[in-house]
């Protein structure tokens, strides 16, 4: 069982972290690809500013990293079988390239793959406000059977913590692969 998960260099790196070790705990390998911004992004949030140090930070002998320009790696090939992709956080230009084809790098050719193999794909898209070009992207995606779970909290579930509210939205995630978790509690509380 394995998932893909691409970071791309909106704000919400933990949201990645928390996806993959969630990911992880839940028994699943993870193929991972993380775009140059997606790095910066990281280094401003969480002090992560390498791959390895990503990696060091998950901490789990069950992720391949693949480099963001080697279009021969596994996951840019149908033929190589995984259970869908979550691209986590989701910048616009990323958002954009995906809606659109463009196979320009590893993260999106992996997720072009997946949407033509008809796997399940996972977009965590970050902006706000957003735009009639955000909003028509978001909707091509979901018209081709993306699902788009936007980082948004709840607040009937009485969050007392940042960490409870990036918790509920991981959850949601994982929901969207149909993925058991237990990181939000179930309504009624
Ligand atoms: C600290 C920081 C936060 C950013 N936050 C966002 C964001 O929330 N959403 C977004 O679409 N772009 C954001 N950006 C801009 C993207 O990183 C930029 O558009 C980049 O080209 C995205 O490239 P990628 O899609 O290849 O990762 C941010 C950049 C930085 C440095």
């Amino acid at each position: 069982m394995n998932i893909i998960v691409g970071i791309s260099g909106a704000s919400g790196i933990v949201l990645a972290i928390k996806t993959i070790k969630s990911l992880i705990a839940a028994g699943y390998g993870i193929d991972l690809v993380i775009t140059g911004a997606a790095l910066a992004t990281a280094k401003q949030e969480l002090n992560l500013s390498t791959p390895k140090k990503i990696l060091a930070e998950l901490s789990s002998d069950n992720i391949r990293i693949h480099s963001l320009y080697d279009f021969t790696a596994a996951i840019a090939s149908g033929s190589y079988h995984t259970e869908g992709m979550i691209i986590v956080p989701c910048s616009m230009s990323t958002l954009a390239a995906v809606a659109i084809g463009l196979s320009d790098n590893l993260l999106r050719r992996a997720a072009d793959v997946c949407l033509k193999e008809r796997r399940p794909l996972t977009l965590v898209p970050r902006e706000t406000p957003l735009s009639a070009i955000h909003l028509r992207h978001m909707l091509t995606l979901t018209e081709m059977g993306a699902h788009i779970v936007a980082p948004m909290p709840a607040w009937y579930n009485l969050p007392k913590t940042l960490s409870e509210v990036e918790d509920f939205i991981v959850g949601k995630v994982l929901d969207s692969l149909k993925i058991k978790h237990q990181l939000y509690p179930v309504w009624p509380l």
